[in-house]
């Protein structure tokens, strides 16, 4: 007779993504099909940037291209090769009719035009841990569009505001590959097995710790922050709460999400409006949190309820488990 683990053994692998979509259509907005292909184009982008990034040590794809972006920041090979492949599968699956990148200043026009959606993301995220083999990811949102189908898209389609988002997630390239994504119905993550080349259901309805004792922060900045935020961090130390920061929001997301934590970027001296991106680093991941039972917030509200006016706007950002994020709005409320 099989024993209990044999049984386990036996088991099959799980449920891949394409089943998932299939048997959630109702939690794809709008039911016509195009949502659910439109993550599917995302997934099979994830596959191959996936690729690229593991072997980013042997073709020579690892170090700078020389070359800036819009944000005056230096460009990785791996955030252009990134770029381009996400660019790419979304152009050619059709249901994209235009795409705002980190990588570039202007929104791109895939051609689609009669595409319903657009999408806007960080196709690198953590560009700095390319060289040092350590995790990184790509953070996505999908809107639909507002401008009538059929013309190009407009700023507008970009600009509605993070409660306007009809799915957002991320990949992490990390010891395994997993792509956590939602559709406003819950947070589900999806791991990667290669030798089969599909990703498989590994974290149905993901749910953030009310509380955690992690607390993630470039503390380096210290001394830029405001009082408040230093009278955090020194409860937090005070709280013998371990640090652990990545400086790959996506790998330190990912983290606090499973284990309970936060995750803060203040403002700075040098980014006296934070570091990170609203439209497609802060947006998608607290339309995440949210949905996992979670929160986000600039410090004063809601990132989902920051407006937007331009599309690579930048904010402070903090996010994780609510009871923590109550804390620092305590300490900023002193
Ligand atoms: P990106 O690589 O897309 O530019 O994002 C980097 C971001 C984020 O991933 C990370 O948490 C943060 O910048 C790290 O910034 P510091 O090095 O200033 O801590
Ligand atoms: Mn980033
Ligand atoms: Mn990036």
């Amino acid at each position: 007779m099989a024993t209990n683990e044999e049984e386990k053994l036996a088991l099959p692998v799980g449920v891949t993504l394409d089943r998932f979509i299939k048997s959630h259509q109702a939690a794809f907005s709008f039911a016509t099909g195009e949502l659910s292909q439109l993550l599917r184009d995302i997934a099979l982008a994830a596959k191959i940037v996936n690729r690229e990034v593991n072997r980013a040590g042997l073709g020579d794809l690892t170090g700078a291209l020389g070359t800036a972006n819009v944000q005056g920041e230096n460009q990785q090979k791996l955030d252009v090769i990134a770029h381009i492949r996400f660019g790419r599968a979304l152009r050619n699956g059709g249901e994209v009719a235009g795409i705002v990148s980190e990588e570039e200043e202007n929104i791109i026009e895939t051609g689609n035009n009669d595409g319903g959606y657009v999408v806007a993301l960080d196709p690198l995220d953590g560009s700095s841990n390319i060289d040092v083999n350590v995790s990184i990811g790509t953070i996505f949102t999908i809107f639909r569009r507002v401008s009538p189908k059929g013309v190009p898209v407009q700023m507008a389609d970009f600009l509605q505001g993070g409660r306007a988002q009809v799915a957002a997630g991320y990949v992490l390239y990390g010891t395994s590959t997993v792509l956590v994504f939602t559709t406003g119905h819950g947070v589900n993550g999806f791991t990667y097995e290669h030798s089969l080349g599909e990703f498989f259901l590994s974290h149905p309805r993901l749910v953030i710790p009310q509380d955690g004792q992690i607390y993630s922060c470039n503390e380096g900045n210290w001394h830029d922050f405001a009082e408040p935020i230093q009278q955090y961090l020194d409860y937090c130390r005070q709280q013998r709460y371990s640090a652990r920061y990545i400086g790959s929001l996506v790998g330190d997301f990912h983290r606090n999400l499973l284990k309970g934590g936060i995750y803060l970027y203040p403002a700075t001296a040098k980014a006296p409006h934070g570091k990170l991106r609203l439209l497609y680093e802060c947006y998608p991941l607290a339309f995440l949190a949210e949905q996992a039972g979670g929160a986000a917030n600039n410090g004063l509200v809601p990132i989902l309820d920051v407006p937007i006016t331009a599309i690579h706007q930048r904010t402070p950002f903090f996010t994780g488990s609510v009871h923590m994020l109550n804390k620092v709005a305590h300490c900023e409320s002193q």
